[in-house]
C-alpha cells in the first residue's frame, strides 16, 4: 500500500508514523485513518519493531476528524458505517505506542493521542475538545479518555466551552508523561521508544496490557491480573538471562526483542 496521507519509516527497533497532510493541519480523513491502521498492523507483525511512535508537524499534530469530509454525513450514513470506530485501532495495538505531540492536538487529534500508551508533547502542543463549537461532541473517546485524565471538572470544562489546554497545564494535570522545547522532542519520544523496544517485548507487551487494565476493572481483578502476567514472565528465558545478569553485574542480552 502506498501512503499518501502518512510518511511510514523504521528508526532500528522503533516504527515513525508521521501524519503528514500539511494544507489541511494533518485532519484525520478516512483515507489517513485506513493507512495509519495499515501501518499500525504492519508494524504489530514485525519481529523487529518493539515500539511505535505517532507524530504530526511542528504546527500541528492533528487539528481533529476532517470536518469537510463528514459536513455533510447524515444519521444514517454515520450509524450504519458505525462511523469512526475504526479509529480504536490505535488503542488496541499489542505495543507500546507514543504521541509526540507538537502544534495542535484537536478533537479527533486529542482523541488520538490519548489513544496511544505515552504522550510526550512540544512546549507549543495545545490540546482541546472543541467539538460543541461544531455543534456536536466528541466521537471517538474524548469524553471518556479525557475524564479519566484529568478528572470531570477539567473534562467537562474542556468538552463543554472547547477550551484549549496548553502543554504546561496538560503536564500538570496527568495528559501528557512529559513536555520538551520543540527542537527536542521527537529525539526525545524516539529515544523512549528505543529504550523501551530494548526490553524485552513479551514483558513490555504485558506490562503495557497491565496498564490498560487498570482503566477497566475492579482494584482486586486488576492486580490479579496483574499476578498472572507476572507468575507468567517467569516461563520466559528473558527472566533468567534479565535476573542472571543482574547478579552477573553485567548487561542482559534478551532474546525476544
Ligand atoms: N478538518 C478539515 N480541515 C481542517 C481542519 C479539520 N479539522 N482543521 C484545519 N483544517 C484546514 C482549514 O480548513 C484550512 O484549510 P484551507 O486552507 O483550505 O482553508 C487549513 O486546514 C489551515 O487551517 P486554518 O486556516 O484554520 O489555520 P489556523 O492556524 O488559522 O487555525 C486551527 C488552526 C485552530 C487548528 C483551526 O484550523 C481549527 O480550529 N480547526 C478545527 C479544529 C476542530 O474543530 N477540530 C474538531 C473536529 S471534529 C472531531 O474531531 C470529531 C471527533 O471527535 C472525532
Amino acid at each position: 500500500m502506498a501512503y499518501e496521507n502518512i510518511v511510514v519509516e523504521t528508526r532500528g527497533k522503533v516504527g515513525l508514523v508521521t501524519l503528514h497532510r500539511p494544507k489541511a493541519m494533518n485532519a484525520l480523513n478516512s483515507e489517513l485513518i485506513a493507512e495509519l491502521t495499515k501501518a499500525l498492523d504492519t508494524f504489530d507483525a514485525d519481529e523487529k519493531i518493539g515500539c511505535v511512535v505517532i507524530t504530526g508537524s511542528e504546527k500541528a499534530f492533528a487539528a481533529g476528524a476532517d470536518i469537510k469530509e463528514m459536513s455533510s454525513l447524515t444519521y444514517v450514513d454515520a450509524y450504519k458505517d458505525d462511523f469512526i470506530s475504526t479509529w480504536d485501532r490505535v488503542a488496541r495495538n499489542r505495543k507500546p505506542v507514543i504521541a509526540a505531540v507538537a502544534g495542535y492536538a484537536l478533537g479527533g487529534g486529542c482523541e488520538l493521542a490519548m489513544m496511544c500508551d505515552i504522550i510526550i508533547a512540544a512546549e507549543n502542543a495545545k490540546f482541546g475538545q472543541p467539538e460543541i463549537t461544531l455543534g456536536v461532541m466528541p466521537g471517538a473517546g474524548g469524553t471518556q479518555r479525557l475524564t479519566r485524565f484529568v478528572g470531570k471538572s477539567k473534562a467537562m470544562e474542556m468538552c463543554l466551552t472547547g477550551r484549549m489546554m496548553t502543554a504546561e497545564e496538560a503536564e500538570s494535570s496527568g495528559l501528557v508523561s512529559r513536555v520538551l522545547p520543540l527542537d527536542e522532542m521527537l529525539d526525545d519520544a524516539l529515544a523512549t521508544a528505543a529504550k523501551i523496544a530494548d526490553f524485552s517485548l513479551p514483558a513490555v507487551m504485558m506490562t503495557k496490557e497491565a496498564v490498560n487494565r487498570a482503566y477497566e476493572t475492579t482494584l482486586a481483578e486488576g492486580t490479579r491480573f496483574e499476578r498472572r502476567l507476572f507468575h507468567s514472565l517467569f516461563g520466559t528465558e528473558d527472566q533468567k538471562e534479565g535476573m542472571q545478569a543482574f547478579v552477573e553485574k553485567r548487561s542482559p542480552q534478551f532474546r525476544n526483542r
